[in-house]
């Protein structure tokens, strides 16, 4: 028996045994974040159905309550729908903070680092920190304020909310923040795990079509959110009946 099999077999190799752990975190937090950023996608297109039309954006909300399933609305099937997207949201916040700068002097090396290399995807990694640190706060009081009140959501609750309300620069925001953190993300998403073989230059203008695509169709709907919020500004807080239907019951239009 050679003296390599002796110290092997006796477990005292010099080699630290690697651990599978930092592999598996790094897949789930590619996983969360694959599914953040799908959810992000129908989410946009739900949500912008109000530019189709008070009517459509009704019929979708009430989609979701159950209301043609059931023949009543129930908002709160939504609330069961944000408790998970909550769940997958702070496991993917919890998993990325591992990848956070924890210092002052850690974030001053990166970003000379940053400065020196010049290097697109290195910049791109540093927005992707910047606006997923923004999102711990944005995101967080969006989802709650969709779990909490779900029957708030609506055509004339949503606009309301835009408009009367003053949430529209809070949304300006978060959507340039969801749409470049997730773009990105995406991109890196494509580089680690799935097109190792395409070229970064084809991938990143993938990604910016796809920023652009989804922050024309999250301005136009936040412009149709706040025009209908002016104009039903002397009617706050009432609800949307739609054209369909004359009579209302109580609490589930909004
Ligand atoms: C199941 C969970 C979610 C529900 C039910 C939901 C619902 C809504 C609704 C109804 C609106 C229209 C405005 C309003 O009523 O206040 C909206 C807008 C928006 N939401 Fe969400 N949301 C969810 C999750 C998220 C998440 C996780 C993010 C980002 C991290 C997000 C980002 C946004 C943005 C940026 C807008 C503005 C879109 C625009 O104006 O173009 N939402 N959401």
């Amino acid at each position: 028996m050679s003296n390599d099999t002796l110290i092997i077999q006796a477990g005292l190799s010099d080699k630290p045994r690697k651990s599978k752990w930092p592999a598996r975190l790094d897949l789930a937090q590619s996983a969360s974040g694959l599914f953040l950023a799908l959810f992000m996608w129908l989410h946009m297109f739900f949500v912008a159905s109000i530019c189709l039309g008070e009517d459509v954006m009704w019929t979708v909300t009430k989609f979701f309550e159950g209301y043609y399933f059931f023949g009543t609305a129930y908002p709160r099937l939504v609330s069961v729908v944000v408790g998970v997207v909550i769940v997958i949201f702070v496991t993917h916040a919890l998993l990325a903070v591992r990848k956070f700068p924890i210092s002052y002097k850690q974030y001053k090396t990166y970003h000379a680092h940053m400065k020196s290399m010049r290097h697109e995807d290195t910049t791109l990694w540093m927005w992707q920190v910047y606006t997923g640190f923004a999102m711990f706060f944005l995101a967080s009081a969006h989802l709650y304020q969709m779990f909490v009140w779900p029957q708030e959501i609506g055509p004339y609750g949503s606009a309301d909310r835009m408009w009367s309300d003053m949430l529209w620069p809070f949304y300006l925001v978060l959507l340039l923040c969801v749409e470049f953190h997730g773009g990105i993300g995406l991109y890196r998403l494509a580089v680690k795990w799935c097109w190792p073989n395409a070229t970064r230059d084809f991938l990143k203008k993938l990604k910016w079509a796809t920023t652009g695509f989804f922050l024309i169709i999250g301005f136009a709907t936040l412009f149709a959110y706040m025009k209908l919020g002016y104009e039903h500004r002397a009617n706050y807080g009432e609800p949307y009946v739609p054209t369909s239907i004359s009579q209302s019951i109580e609490g589930t239009y909004k």
